[in-house]
């Protein structure tokens, strides 16, 4: 297999020339694979700034019609509705396959998100760069919690991603529409540690977590969309990155690190810090106020949160699996160092825990010292 990603990354910064020669010998067997990567090398990535990019963003001009790409075909798929235009990068479209089986007359309708770029040929180049980087990351990754991409593709001249459709709602939605014990939260709040888990694996990070790329299923599955500002975060800085960083300053800055707000590198621990305020919202349903979390009933809790969420990324946990690992000792009763390393707290946790075996080790200390005291006197 090839590392779409970072062999991305590496032709980005080639000439055309070389990016060819450089391909040559791949072509024969990841044909797909090429042909996709010749796609998103196509556009030319002239650095804009974030104050551009923004007000690009907020211009909210769109180039085409939404009634125009309805009907149209993307890859086997005809678009159907309108999902969302309240991205900042993408309309969603609903995409619709209808697979008729001939014998019973029963059709099948298989559904698809189709992503398609907001600017058209003329627009920001840097924004089809950062559309192009999402499909490129999602075309190498494979988790239930993360969304699966079918292909990039073009529809009246547009950049489109074709991917599952995840048949849902938002975080913020969901939260505010349905009732939910703390267990079902920290369910979700699983399902997400799970999907940011498997991105560090990669040595990936997101760079945009947030309520909105968050969609939960009628089941309450749950699927993390928009990779657009995702990037190999083991990667060397380069100036290129520093435009990367632009955009994620333009986007982010509510749920974002400190460190992405300023614009300087970002790891999987500015994941750590959006995943920190993430559980705050879950539990409480708001975001953290004053950079602190002291209003949960939980002290460790607050604890945890507020070590995920410090302003040096290097004292938060160092991915979210080691995040992870700290609500499941949390939920297991076993004593949270964040909160407190002092014995008389660990006492606590094992009397709670296992109330019947620590009243038996009481005792058994309490008679060998009441024992050896008859003893020696
Ligand atoms: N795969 C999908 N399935 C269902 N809805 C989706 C999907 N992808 C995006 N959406 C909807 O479209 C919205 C914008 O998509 P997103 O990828 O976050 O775009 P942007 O980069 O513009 O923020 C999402 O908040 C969600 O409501
Ligand atoms: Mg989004």
């Amino acid at each position: 297999m090839i590392d779409i990603v970072a062999l991305y990354s590496e032709l980005a910064s080639l000439s055309k020339t070389e990016q060819q020669q450089r391909l040559l010998p791949l072509r024969q067997v990841y044909r797909e694979q090429v042909l996709a990567l010749e796609k998103m090398l196509s556009v030319d990535d002239t650095p804009l700034s974030s104050s551009q990019l923004l007000s690009q963003q907020y211009a909210n001009h769109s180039p085409f019609s939404q009634d125009e790409l309805i009907g149209q075909q993307v890859m086997g798929f005809t678009i159907t509705q309108l999902i969302s235009n309240a991205g900042g990068m993408g309309l969603v479209f609903l995409g619709e396959q209808r697979l008729e089986n001939h014998d019973t007359g029963y059709i099948k309708i298989h559904k698809a998100a189709i992503k398609i770029l907001r600017t058209n040929r003329l627009n920001t180049q840097q924004q089809k760069a950062v559309f192009y980087n999402e499909a490129s990351i999602l075309m190498t990754l494979d988790h239930p919690n993360v969304c699966s991409i079918y292909g990039v593709s073009e529809v009246l001249g547009h950049a489109c991603i074709v991917m599952d459709y995840i048949d849902g709602h938002g975080l913020d939605v969901w939260l505010d529409n349905n009732k939910f014990n703390q267990i079902q939260r920290f369910n979700l709040f699983e399902q997400l540690l799970r999907a940011v888990s498997y991105l560090h694996g990669e040595d990936l990070f997101h760079g945009d977590l947030k309520p909105q790329n968050i969609i939960i299923n009628d089941q309450g599955h749950l699927v993390l969309i928009d990779l657009g500002l995702a990037s190999k975060y083991k990667q060397k800085i380069s100036e290129d990155d520093n435009h990367t960083q632009d955009v994620i300053q333009a986007f982010t800055r509510h749920w974002s690190a400190p460190e992405q707000v300023a614009g300087h590198a970002c790891t999987a621990q500015s994941d750590v810090f959006s995943l920190g305020m993430m559980l705050h919202f879950l539990l409480t349903g708001s975001v953290v106020a004053n950079g602190k979390v002291s209003m949960l009933k939980s002290t460790e809790l607050n604890a945890i949160i507020n070590k995920a969420i410090l302003n040096q990324p290097d004292r938060r946990y160092t991915n979210a699996e080691s995040f992870r690992q700290s609500i499941n000792i949390y939920q297991q009763g076993m004593p949270v160092a964040e909160y407190s390393q002092s014995g008389s707290y660990q006492l606590h946790k094992l009397l709670k825990r296992k109330p019947f075996t620590s009243l038996a080790c009481v005792l058994f200390v309490y008679s060998v010292a009441t024992s050896l005291w008859i003893v020696f006197h």
